[in-house]
């Protein structure tokens, strides 16, 4: 290398920049910046949830726990004699990387563009403001303006005496431990954080990964044995195929409850459970019943009874008028939908517990079929439902959902494979899309969400169900051994599907 005697760089964006996507002939359009995760040019980031999706404290020396890794493939043309070269590796491939160690590790306290004072020293402000910074340093200005895929890790330890987490929105004094996993102070932590930035291995193959563990004090490289543990591993070979997203989510005696998901967020307002401004791959917000979501899915180990593997999760956000949310925490509700595919879910909704049921279930043909009708109502579709602890004019019996694990009230709704979601491409059977079936997904997302129950006043105008939280993951709960979940996700996209005339 020697005989070099200049060396030239050109820089020749390799990615194509799609806002479309493609299937075989098919044309179609996408929700997502990244249709089926085929761009070479990577973009993803982390972030780290507390029990009431806020940050509390940071890990000591870890910054907030926001980070980024989003790059564009360039190809390098090395110049020897005049001649366009390969360089040493034999590869004339590049990645440029457009966050860099010290925007990763940004604190609280720390200054960067567009920090608002009011936000310098406050951790949960921070880590909001941190995102959106990430999210400029990342975004791609398509026609409509998208950042990354999000992985989401929360940490499901409440320390009832901290103060932190409001009850329905409403802030509330410390209360007796009880009910929540909790080890003593200091439980609901912020983990620690390894990142390798995406690089090139042989063979033109691209690869980075987030891990890290809750437990401080440890040393995840002397082994697992007791400790909690989560990583996320993305590989894709240049030019070809999907990027491939492996998760391992591990819970330990201190920390038996987590959860560990692949997002596709909105790229502004609020995504799901979540009341700051966020930045995510959603650059149109799919609306029911029109969209279908198309994604493979590979479940290596299930993570235990306890694991509620969610395939998918959808998060949005109305008030119970119908309104769409706009911040205020003691109005605004979010609302779920999982499908949980775990076959060691029961269904809690039963003939004989419909409190733990929607009040109807809603048939393709727009049958409504209340849960006192012991003969049609589908109660082994249903896992749980609970109501929004905001709710003024519930159907009794009801349960309604915990007022603490999220910023303001909430509502689930949590389905498991039945036959009765045929129609939509769903999970229909104990074991479907489980370990050892491995499969591509096209789920209609859209048209299944449109008749779920859920809850508004009575008189009130329904309110446009807009998803701004598209989720694949786990939810360990609480679990009485250490268990471990591993999967892959793949090809994920968001489908608009014209309505048919
Ligand atoms: C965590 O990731 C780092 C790279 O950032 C890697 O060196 C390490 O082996 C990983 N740890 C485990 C336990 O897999
Ligand atoms: C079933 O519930 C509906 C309300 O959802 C109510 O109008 C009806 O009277 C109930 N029927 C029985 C038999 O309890």
């Amino acid at each position: 290398m020697e005989l070099l005697l200049h060396v030239l760089f050109s820089w020749v964006t390799v990615s194509v920049i799609i806002a479309s996507g493609a299937r075989g002939d098919e044309q179609y359009i996408s929700a997502v910046g990244d249709p089926g995760m085929r761009r070479d040019g990577l973009r993803v980031a982390f972030e780290a949830w507390n029990f009431c999706n806020e940050v509390g404290e940071e890990a000591p020396g870890m910054g907030s726990p926001r980070a980024a890794d989003c790059f564009d493939l360039s190809s390098k043309h090395v110049y020897y004699h005049g001649r366009k070269h390969k360089n040493e590796q034999g590869s004339s491939l590049e990645l440029r990387h457009k966050v860099s160690e010290a925007d990763n590790e940004l604190g609280v306290g720390k200054p960067f563009t567009g920090l608002s004072p009011g936000a310098a020293n406050d951790v949960d402000l921070y880590a909001a403001e941190k995102e959106k910074y990430l999210g400029s340093l990342c975004q791609v200005d398509t026609p409509r303006p998208w950042q990354f895929w999000m992985i989401m890790l929360k940490n499901g330890n409440y320390d009832t005496q901290s103060g932190l987490c409001p009850e329905n929105g409403k802030k509330v004094p410390p209360f007796n431990p009880g009910r929540f996993p909790c080890f003593g102070k200091g439980c609901m932590n912020q983990p620690i954080l390894y990142h390798q930035y995406t690089h090139l291995l042989g063979g033109g193959t691209m690869r980075g990964s987030f891990n890290g563990t809750y437990d401080l004090d440890s040393d995840i490289s002397a082994g697992l044995d007791g400790i909690s543990f989560y990583e996320v591993v993305w590989k894709k070979k240049v030019g070809a195929g999907s990027w491939v997203f492996n998760h391992k989510l591990k819970t330990s005696k201190k920390y038996p409850w987590l959860m560990l998901y692949l997002r596709a967020d909105a790229t502004k307002g609020f995504s799901g459970g979540y009341h700051y401004s966020t930045r995510g791959m959603l650059k149109t917000l799919p609306e029911s019943p029109n969209f279908k979501v198309r994604l493979t899915l590979d479940i290596k180990k299930g993570g235990g009874p306890k694991s509620q593997f969610y395939l998918i999760d959808m998060g949005s956000c109305w008030k119970n008028n119908g309104d769409p949310c706009d911040g205020d925490v003691l109005t605004d509700v979010t609302r779920y939908s999982e499908m949980i595919i775990n076959p060691e879910t029961p269904a809690w909704c039963s003939s004989t517990s419909i409190g733990n049921c929607p009040p109807y279930h809603i048939t393709p043909d727009n049958k409504k079929i209340s849960r006192n009708d012991t003969v049609h109502f589908p109660y082994g579709a249903y896992h749980y439902y609970c109501a929004p602890g905001n709710a003024q004019h519930l159907e009794q019996p009801v349960s309604t959902c915990d007022p603490y694990s999220n910023p303001q009230a909430q509502e689930i709704v949590q389905l498991l494979p039945h036959p009765i979601w045929t129609e939509y491409g769903y999970p229909i059977k104990q074991g479907d899309g489980w370990v050892g079936d491995a499969r591509t997904w096209e789920l209609d997302v859209g048209g299944l969400s449109s008749r779920l129950y859920f809850y508004q006043d009575p008189g009130s105008r329904p309110a446009r169900r807009i998803w701004t939280s598209l989720d694949v993951g786990t939810e360990i709960f609480v679990s009485d051994k250490d268990e471990i979940a591993e999967w892959t996700l793949s090809d994920f996209d968001v489908i608009y599907t014209p309505p048919s005339s």
